[in-house]
């Protein structure tokens, strides 16, 4: 039995294979390189270098490595990107994986784990959100997910397949043995950005609002240590091999942290006093987005381990501090 693990070689596809490989599972990587590193990959699994929207090659790919469950991280993510190329974002999240689940369907893999988002749900009007809230994206990149969601239930309901989608909240930090991390040039997330200006490699950072309904006025987010995201991935990859129905499942821990509480835990991780501008709130920015993780943990028997921010944070300085220096 093989994984087939699409944008294996991306910012947390990496950290999937790491840990499928150390678990023992046999991998192979599906990646078009457009935003994935070949030094990401690590070596224990076979990288196939091609596009997921190529079905064909999907079925090839899968009948010679024997593959019975696909995890599909294979997309664009960055949300004001998809405002400005709503097509771009469409034809990636939902045409081609529209391909990877045909493809699924036409060789009898049994097992689907999709990358979805807390985007989904749009400004949450009840917090911690659970996965039964309604659903309102308010971007393309939300949208591109939720329809792609659809897909797969209806999917699932016609074919002998079955499926998690996993909704994420703000996935940060890096591998804790230093392996892989957010490599993305140009990343536009908080914490990689403020551990770049605390090294200097930004001339300076912007808190996006200082006056929205929250206890210090900026935004309240669910951190999500990338390495707990992925043990979310083999947790549902055991439930639907053991004949798990199918199921949505949050993945954050359940409490936020403000930006200003990120910057000054940067700030003490680093101890750089590095100073941040206070600028006007960014378009599309909800106040507060916390998760209900209760799904994840009663259903799928998900054990976070990292969910202490400062950990988070010390992960991503010292994988930034690598990334500097060359990795691979
Ligand atoms: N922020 C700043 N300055 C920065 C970067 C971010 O103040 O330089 C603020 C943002 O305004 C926001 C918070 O930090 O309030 C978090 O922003 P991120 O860009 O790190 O993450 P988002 O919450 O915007 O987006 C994340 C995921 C998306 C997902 C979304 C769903 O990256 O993929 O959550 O809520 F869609």
């Amino acid at each position: 039995m093989t994984v087939l693990v699409t944008g294996g070689a991306g910012y947390i596809g990496s950290h999937m294979v790491l840990e499928l490989a150390d678990a023992g599972e046999k991998i192979v990587v599906l990646d078009n390189l457009s935003t994935g590193f070949v030094w990401a990959v690590d070596p224990r699994a076979t990288l196939v270098v091609g596009d997921m929207g190529n079905q064909a090659l999907v079925e090839t790919v899968i009948r010679q490595h024997g593959v019975d469950a696909i995890i599909h991280f294979a997309a664009k993510i960055v949300v004001p990107d998809s405002v400005a190329d709503p097509l771009g974002y469409y034809l990636a999240n939902t045409v081609k994986t529209r391909a990877v689940m045909a493809a699924a369907v036409a060789t009898g893999v049994k097992h689907f784990i999709f990358s979805s988002t807390a985007a989904v749900y749009g400004t949450p009007k009840v917090m911690p959100v659970a996965e039964d809230a309604p659903t309102q994206p308010e971007s393309p990149y939300g949208t591109s997910k939720l329809i792609t969601e659809w897909m797969l239930r209806d999917a699932s309901a016609a074919h002998d397949l079955r499926h998690v989608v996993l909704r994420y909240f703000n996935v940060a930090g890096a591998d804790p043995q230093g392996r892989t991390g957010q490599s993305t040039p140009n990343a536009t997330h908080l914490i990689k950005v403020a551990v770049q200006t605390a090294l200097g490699l930004r001339a300076k950072m912007d808190v996006f609002g200082t006056d929205y309904p929250t206890p210090d006025g900026t935004c309240v987010r669910d951190y999500i240590h990338v390495t707990d995201l992925v043990g979310a991935h083999l947790a549902a990859l055991k439930h639907l091999r053991a004949g798990g129905a199918s199921m949505v499942a949050n993945c954050g821990y359940g409490h936020g942290y403000s930006v200003k509480e990120v910057i000054d835990t940067v700030r003490e991780v680093t101890r750089v006093p590095f100073k941040v501008d206070y600028a006007p709130r960014r378009p599309g920015d909800a106040a507060a987005v916390v998760a209900d993780p209760t799904r994840a943990k009663t259903i799928l028997g998900w054990k976070p381990a990292h969910e202490d921010l400062n950990e988070i944070v010390q992960a991503a300085y010292a994988w930034e501090r690598r990334l500097a220096n060359g990795p691979g």
